[in-house]
């Protein structure tokens, strides 16, 4: 284990399985149709890149990244756009993945800004979700752990841009919150 983490949280193997049920499930949800699957960068990359293999229908993949509001526990409710989806997604099924949902201020913006171009249907994948954070009332469609209000890294997840590479969900040491 990494010197700087405290506790393990989701190891690699549990992560694999998680991601192995949600992809059965999308598989299920979707089937006879195509879906457009739009990660959210960084964070989601590990994430989107295990759930594509892990989804047994025919689909494409897109990257969209958003400004994060500076000090997380103080949100200016602020969210650009950074970089775009650049497929065209109207009409399309269309799946956000993300990497973990706090106050949801960022999957809302990207609701807002993928909802005004008409998908056929726009619905969410996080990896994690932390409901007791929330400050806009947004629920993931799919899921793959509920964690308590601890602030963690690795599989994409980064504390100051560090520790994504890291193949196991866990809580830094001396964490912020
Ligand atoms: P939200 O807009 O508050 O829901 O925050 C979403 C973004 O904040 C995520 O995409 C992450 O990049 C980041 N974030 C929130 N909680 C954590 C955490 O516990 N660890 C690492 N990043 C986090
Ligand atoms: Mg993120």
């Amino acid at each position: 284990m990494h010197n700087d983490i405290k506790e393990i949280l989701y190891t690699a193997e549990d992560i694999r399985a998680r991601i192995q049920q949600l992809g059965a499930m999308i598989t299920r949800d979707y089937q006879g149709k195509s879906i457009l699957l739009v990660g959210i960068l960084k964070g989601a990359v590990p994430f989107l890149n295990d759930l594509m293999r892990s989804i047994d229908l025919p689909l494409c993949h897109d990257l969209m990244e958003l400004s994060s509001y500076g000090d997380r526990t103080v949100s200016s409710g602020t969210v650009k756009i950074l970089k775009d989806a650049a497929l065209d997604i109207e009409g399309r099924e269309v799946l956000i993945v993300e990497d973990i949902i706090d106050t949801g201020i960022t999957l809302q913006r990207a609701l807002k800004h993928l909802g005004s171009r008409r998908p056929a249907t726009l619905r969410v994948c996080a990896l994690l979700d932390k409901p007791s954070r929330r400050r806009v009332p947004i629920k993931p469609d799919y899921h793959g752990f509920t964690i308590p209000d601890v602030f963690v890294v690795g599989y994409g997840l980064d504390y100051a841009e560090n520790y994504r590479e890291l193949p196991y969900i866990g809580v830094l040491k001396g964490e912020r919150q």
